[in-house]
């Protein structure tokens, strides 16, 4: 499938689907507290992107049982919510969550600490996010695609984490994935060339060890294969001529 450039109705369409979805992700990261189930979140993530009259676009994908993603600790996405999986006081826990607005979907996810975490849980949330700026600083009109990827790369390399390889961000418009497939760690090649109008989730998923990932029985729950912990951080962005709009942050 070919890269979409989408016109300006459906970028306007883009910034709402986005600017709902930062809500939601507000009001998620104010509800996480010790005690709490995953379920939990995503019952309360399902409610607000209905309550904004949109659509929970990861429901049902490919099988996914929830709305929201909900990955603890080692798990770097995917998590699927349970009721008797509680947060405890120290834990990270990655929410990616995204919805539908009048045919256009959004994709975003944070990394939020429960209670007071490590400082070096902390120091891997704030980097992984980082890294998602330093990525972007490549994302214009006339740059290239891996110009991101090793953007990423470069930058979070320097602390000795794993990038995750497996699992890459995306092009998304009229659906969750389109092309291209955008990898966070370094290319050989350029990659193609970026136009304004492209619109792209670019998700960086950093463990603090190794990069290498496992996947649970349950089919979807990703892990660090050594145990370490794992951050995710995504924004949906649009491509113009100067720097980027990152349309699930204001
Ligand atoms: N942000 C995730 C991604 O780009 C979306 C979750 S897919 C789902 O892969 F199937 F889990 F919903
Ligand atoms: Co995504």
């Amino acid at each position: 499938m070919a890269v979409t450039i989408k016109s300006a109705r459906e970028i306007d369409l883009m910034r709402e689907a986005g600017r709902l979805l930062e809500k939601v992700h507000n009001e998620l990261g104010q509800a996480i507290k010790p005690g709490m189930s995953t379920l939990e979140i995503d019952r309360l993530g399902e409610k607000l992107i209905r309550g904004y009259g949109c659509i929970p676009n990861f429901l049902n994908y490919n099988g996914y049982p929830a709305s929201i993603c909900v990955s603890v600790n080692d798990e770097v996405v995917h998590g699927i919510p349970r009721a008797d999986r509680i947060l405890q006081e120290g834990d990270i826990v990655s929410l990616d969550a995204g919805l539908i607005y009048k045919g256009y979907h959004s994709d975003a996810a944070r990394t939020y600490g429960v209670g007071k975490i490590s400082p070096e849980a902390q120091k891997l949330i704030d980097e992984t996010r980082n890294s998602f700026f330093e990525g972007i600083k490549m994302a214009k009109d006339g740059n290239h695609l891996y110009d991101i990827s090793n953007a990423i790369d470069a930058y979070i390399s320097k602390f000795g984490y794993g990038i995750v390889r497996d699992l890459v961000g995306h092009g998304i418009g009229t659906q969750l994935h389109e092309d291209p497939q955008i990898p966070n760690f370094a290319q050989r090649r350029r990659g193609l060339k970026l136009r304004a109008g492209m619109t792209l989730a670019v998700e960086p998923m950093i463990n603090m060890g190794r990069c290498d990932v496992a996947w649970l029985d349950d089919d979807w729950t990703v892990v660090s294969d050594d145990g370490s912990l794992s951050a995710h951080y995504e924004n949906t962005i649009l491509i113009t001529d100067g720097e980027p709009e990152i349309l699930t942050l204001s």
